[in-house]
């Protein structure tokens, strides 16, 4: 029985939602969803107010998704000009560096003039409505300013997080076919440099149709820039006006791409559009985060990742919100630096992802106990489950047992947090993101796709579309369709476990697919593994994940070799180095397991079952083993070598 933590009666009374007005907006957003929708698009000006709510089918007969269609906008107009008469001198955007002493501040009408700047920058160097600019920055302002930048213009931003790889990022921008690149010359990660400027080098030669690469002068180490191609931002901020008018776009035309792992192939690109995507970033900021005007958030993702663009970026802009960006890590230089932070910028609410918690703490408490934290009021966890001796450490230490705990749990192809308490309405449970948003439909299948009702456990669904959904995978209309809608017929499949309680309230177990989440972060066994046979020692390879204590999950690669090669200790590094340089440093092998053969059906299908298991250390019950070509696998597998 999980132990209950009942919303604060400061909490019930003062927030936006108590527990009636959650019950009554989420019924009114399913019963009534024109006057609902109308309500919650309004916190945007839009230029032309849309007429049409929504066409959302997920069948395949008449299969597609729109949300106020008809209606027209521009998403940096939303998250800047339109806060200028009112907050043009508050901080929108509070920067701290991986060395603590390097700190800024841009209010919003500074911010604003950044981003004309900017979206000046990108049309001198040929960029148009429509065209996709791939962004490779760290977490530094400027990272902001290139997103509003593009949406200012109409361009498509494909943000490709800086631990990935030239190969990775290569990828990634000739599936997109950008014609822009934005890079710093280098960013800062634990005192250690990353050269995003000599990746992005490295990368081009394999991306022919990339012709121009901005570079923001960060770190000030030396970087090669081609002739005609590279191009200093700050030689150009100089020279360009400080006024771009904002493109009045379609509610439904792209904002970004954002690359994520599936179960199969190459990482798809998500795609999401205008209208919908904003209403949805600032609706659930609003309501999730309690956010009140004046307040400092802080949100510790990286914008290389969805957490990162909903709500680093866009979802506290449009609120006019003053937001914090992090450019380190939490354990540099020393395990007190996330509080040091939050005292340091008197930080109100504090967002951030399970295996960061974890680590620290594992490190003890008096890293944290030594910071006030006194301004916290709300802290939040996302990407992956968070366990309840985490939720509990987090709740106690951090939030000294005063402070709502929201436990979110969404994904890329949501845009936005969509099962998660609301911090005035919702009783907490540790380990459970408990209770729908508004507007969304979860439904609890089983393998088959029958409907499980009341308490139960299956596969996790949403029944209905909501206007901060994908929309596509960028290029390939067909693999949308595929990936989430054929599974249960007529609904969206989330790839997710779920239990649902006798509460109502949900509890997400992880995937139930081939996608593993390492440290938070979303990855794909079947990338790793055609990293690993893409070595020319290796005939085959099959990866799972394994538990890891503060990873969430690990990586875990069972490797078979070529006939005539011997594994070795030097092997073993070899690959690890390997799948490094392949994919990034966020895909490092946690246990290479060299095997001899690995267990396959007689239609040579890899039994992943007994993989997992064997992964997991739970050899007792393999379960049945009789489908296997050859049984014995099984045994050669539980000796060989890891
Ligand atoms: O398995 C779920 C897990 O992360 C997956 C989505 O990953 P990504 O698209 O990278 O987005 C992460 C940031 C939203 C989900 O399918 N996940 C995310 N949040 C939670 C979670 N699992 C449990 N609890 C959560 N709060």
């Amino acid at each position: 029985m999980a132990t209950l933590h009942p919303v604060p009666a400061e909490w019930a009374s003062r927030a936006y939602v108590d527990a009636a007005a959650y019950a009554e907006q989420y019924r009114r957003s399913i019963a009534e969803p024109e006057a609902f929708w109308r309500e919650q698009s309004d916190r945007l000006d839009w230029i032309k107010p849309w007429t049409k709510l929504s066409q959302c089918s997920f069948d395949e007969a008449n299969f597609g998704i729109e949300w106020f269609s008809d209606g027209t906008l521009n998403v940096s107009a939303n998250c800047l000009d339109r806060h200028l008469a009112e907050r043009g001198d508050t901080v929108a955007i509070i920067w701290e560096g991986d060395n603590s002493e390097h700190q800024r501040r841009l209010t919003y009408r500074q911010l604003h003039a950044d981003v004309c700047r900017f979206a000046n920058t990108l049309k001198a160097l040929g960029a148009r409505r429509g065209d996709r600019i791939t962004i490779y920055l760290p977490m530094i302002p400027e990272a902001a300013v290139a997103m509003l930048a593009c949406a200012r213009i109409g361009a498509i931003h494909s943000i490709v997080f800086g631990g990935f790889s030239p190969e990775a990022l290569a990828g990634r921008i000739q599936d997109c076919d950008s014609s822009i690149v934005i890079t710093a010359d280098a960013g800062m990660r634990g005192g250690k440099q990353v050269p995003l400027k000599a990746n992005v080098d490295a990368a081009l030669e394999h991306c022919p149709s990339v012709s121009s690469v901005l570079v923001v002068r960060h770190v000030g180490n030396a970087v090669t820039m081609a002739d005609g191609r590279d191009h200093w931002w700050h030689d150009h901020r100089e020279s360009v006006s400080a006024d771009c008018p904002a493109e009045e776009m379609n509610a439904e035309d792209p904002l970004f791409i954002l690359y994520t792992s599936g179960s199969t192939g190459k990482p798809k690109g998500v795609l999401h559009t205008t209208g919908g995507y904003l209403t949805w970033a600032a609706m659930t900021h609003h309501y999730v985060f309690d956010y009140r005007p004046g307040e400092i958030y802080w949100c510790a993702a990286d914008v290389g990742w969805v957490t990162g663009h909903s709500y680093v970026v866009y979802g506290p802009l449009a609120n006019g919100a003053t937001t914090v960006m992090f450019e380190g890590v939490p354990n540099y230089p020393d395990h007190s630096r996330f509080w040091e932070i939050v005292d340091r910028h008197q930080v109100n609410i504090f967002y951030g992802a399970p295996t960061a918690l974890r680590a620290l703490m594992r490190e003890g408490d008096d890293w944290v106990k030594r910071t006030s934290r006194k301004s916290l009021r709300l802290l939040g966890s996302v990407g992956e489950p968070i366990n309840p001796e985490a939720w509990e450490w987090y709740w106690r230490v951090v939030g000294d047992e005063r402070c709502p705990i929201v436990d979110t749990w969404w994904q890329t192809e949501t845009g936005g947090a969509m099962i998660t308490p609301l911090p005035g309405a919702t009783d907490l449970k540790p380990g459970s993101a408990s209770r729908p948003m508004f507007g969304v439909v979860p439904q609890i299948v089983d393998a088959d796709g029958a409907v499980l009702d009341g308490a139960t456990e299956g596969n996790l669904c949403l029944t209905q579309s909501w206007p901060g959904q994908m929309r596509g995978v960028w290029g390939d209309a067909e693999r949308f369709f595929q990936t989430y809608f054929t599974t249960y017929r007529g609904k969206y499949f989330t790839g997710d476990g779920c239990r649902r309680d006798e509460d109502g309230y949900y509890w997400i177990t992880g995937r139930v697919d081939d996608v593993i989440n390492v440290s938070g972060h979303r990855m794909g066994t079947a990338e790793v593994e055609s990293a690993l046979v893409a070595h020319a020692r290796v005939a085959e390879a099959a990866v799972v994940g394994m538990p890891h204590e503060i990873k969430g999950q690990g990586i875990y690669a069972y490797v078979t070799l070529n006939a005539n090669e011997e594994p070795s200790e030097d092997t073993r590094k070899e690959l690890v180095q390997w799948v490094r340089k392949e994919i990034g440093p966020i895909a490092t092998p946690d246990v290479i397991h060299f095997a001899p053969a690995l267990p396959k059906t007689r239609s040579g299908k890899i039994m992943r079952r007994i993989l997992r298991k064997i992964a997991e250390g739970d050899t007792s019950n393999l379960g049945d083993t009789s489908t296997l070509a050859d049984p014995s696998v099984v045994d050669t597998l539980l000796t060989s070598g890891r």
